[in-house]
């Protein structure tokens, strides 16, 4: 049965490029400059000293017989041949990055995302007042966040995801008055979640899953209307229950907040609070209470995944109005009753017509087996719902559903 937490029921929820939702290209847009020299060239030279395997030969046009401008991965902008682009992206690059990057003055967008760079973020990046965009995503970065990056005041974008940062998410941060996306997740993060992320009211996606944070989440948080997507899974120790304004922030497409150690009942009028809501994956916490009967009026759902849970009660009738739902996870919870008939909740979901994910073993549903599971979503792929209180028999035509891989009863 344990087994069974390995099953690929939500694909890994963390997404890496916040650029998915931005219009990236937004940002490269030329400005004038004041009269270039030598000085973005000498910085490029210095940067390129400190890689030390370049297996695609990126940098091998790096040299003074072609101009700079015109180097891999560089783009210069305005009247007077400065870099606004840095980007070198998934070139298998090996090395430290030069604090000299400090020097490309007029840099918007530095994108180095999924590389292999180790050593620290250099101190000096904080020079870069110009800086919009600062893409370090999938490399191996180590050392604290430094405290000068919160100096680059224009930032609209952080990504610093899936490195090996440690130390706590700088207060300073705060100051980033601009950002739009801030991703932390997959790192060795440590403290709690700064109240001074607050002001960051452009953000629309926040992404601290997989770090080891710990404490409450601040209820601050809820004047961040813009946010899309807020992403604190997998951290452990965060604690408390999730303050009312955040479930009331009604832009928000995916709530992520599984594997932590948080409390409460989950709000009854969560359906009308959160009416954009795509992913909601609550699992391995302590929520309590019934699932609230609202959530059938988010009806762009896609994913709710409760599982390892306090849930009690009924599951909502009506949940077959979600048109869009492909997961429905309650595994492991205390759901029903024990007597009577729990399984009303079943035919309807004959209406979901892209569900692939089924799943409410572990809990105390009792009544009998209807026979309408036939006409589930030819889609389904999991239908497990063993150890509960289920009698009846299996319907002859179960094989109706020909793309079943798993079946529990
Ligand atoms: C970068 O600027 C600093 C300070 O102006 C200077 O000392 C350093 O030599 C510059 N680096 C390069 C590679 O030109
Ligand atoms: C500089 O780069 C160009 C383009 O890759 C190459 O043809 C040329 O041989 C290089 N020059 C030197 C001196 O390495
Ligand atoms: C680049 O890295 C990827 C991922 O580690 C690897 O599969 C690929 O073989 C590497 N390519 C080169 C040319 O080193
Ligand atoms: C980092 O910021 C501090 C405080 O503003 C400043 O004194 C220092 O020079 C900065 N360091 C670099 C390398 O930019
Ligand atoms: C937000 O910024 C203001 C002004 O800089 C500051 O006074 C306030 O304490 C900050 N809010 C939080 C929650 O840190
Ligand atoms: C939720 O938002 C509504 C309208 O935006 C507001 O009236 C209400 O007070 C908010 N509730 C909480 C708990 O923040
Ligand atoms: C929510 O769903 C219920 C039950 O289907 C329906 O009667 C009600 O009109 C819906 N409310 C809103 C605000 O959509
Ligand atoms: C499925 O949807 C149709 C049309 O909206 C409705 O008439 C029917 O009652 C629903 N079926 C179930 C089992 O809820």
């Amino acid at each position: 049965m344990e087994s069974r937490k390995l099953l690929p029921f939500t694909p890994h929820p963390v997404i890496f490029n916040l650029c998915l939702l931005l219009p990236c290209t937004y940002f490269t847009l030329s400005h004038s400059a004041k009269l270039g020299n030598d000085t973005d060239k000498l910085a490029l030279l210095a940067f390129k000293d400190q890689i030390t395997h370049d297996p695609f030969a990126t940098l091998s046009n790096w040299n003074n017989s072609v101009h700079f401008c015109r180097w891999n991965g560089v783009i210069c902008g305005g009247r007077h041949e400065r870099v606004v682009v840095l980007d070198l992206q998934s070139r298998n690059l090996t090395g430290t990055i030069s604090p000299h990057i400090g020097n490309l003055t007029f840099v918007r967008n530095v994108n180095l995302r999924n590389n292999y760079f180790h050593g620290k973020i250099p101190k000096e990046m904080g020079c870069l007042y110009w800086l919009q965009v600062i893409g370090l995503t999938l490399n191996l970065l180590q050392g604290e966040i430094p405290i000068n990056l919160t100096q680059c005041s224009e930032v609209r974008i952080l990504n610093l995801v899936a490195n090996s940062l440690e130390g706590r998410i700088p207060l300073e941060l705060g100051k980033l008055e601009k950002l739009m996306g801030l991703g932390l997740a997959i790192n060795k993060l440590t403290g709690p979640i700064p109240k001074s992320l607050a002001n960051l009211t452009f953000l629309r996606d926040f992404s601290l899953s997989e770090n080891r944070l710990r404490g409450d989440i601040p209820k601050e948080l809820g004047q961040m209307r813009q946010l899309h997507m807020f992403q604190i899974s997998s951290n452990g120790l965060l604690t408390g229950l999730i303050p009312a304004q955040i479930f009331n922030l009604s832009l928000v497409e995916y709530s992520l907040v599984s594997e932590n150690q948080l409390v409460g009942e989950i709000p009854p009028d969560i359906g009308f609070t959160l009416p954009n809501v795509r992913m909601l994956l609550l699992g391995k916490n302590q929520f309590y209470g019934s699932i609230p009967s609202s959530i059938s009026n988010a009806s762009k759902l896609e994913r709710l995944s409760i599982p390892f849970g306090q849930l009690t009660d009924s599951i909502p009738q009506d949940l077959g109005k979600l048109k869009n739902l492909v997961e429905l996870n309650l595994r492991r919870n205390k759901l029903g009753f024990g007597e009577g008939n729990d399984l009303g909740f079943l035919s309807p979901l004959v209406n979901c017509t892209k569900l692939e994910v089924l799943a409410f073993f572990n809990n105390i549903l009792s009544g009998v087996l209807p026979n309408h599971i036939t006409d589930f979503s030819s889609n389904l792929i999991y239908l497990l719902m063993e150890a509960n209180r289920i009698s009846g028999s299996i319907p002859n035509d179960i094989q109706k559903l020909e793309n079943l891989i798993s079946i529990g009863m």
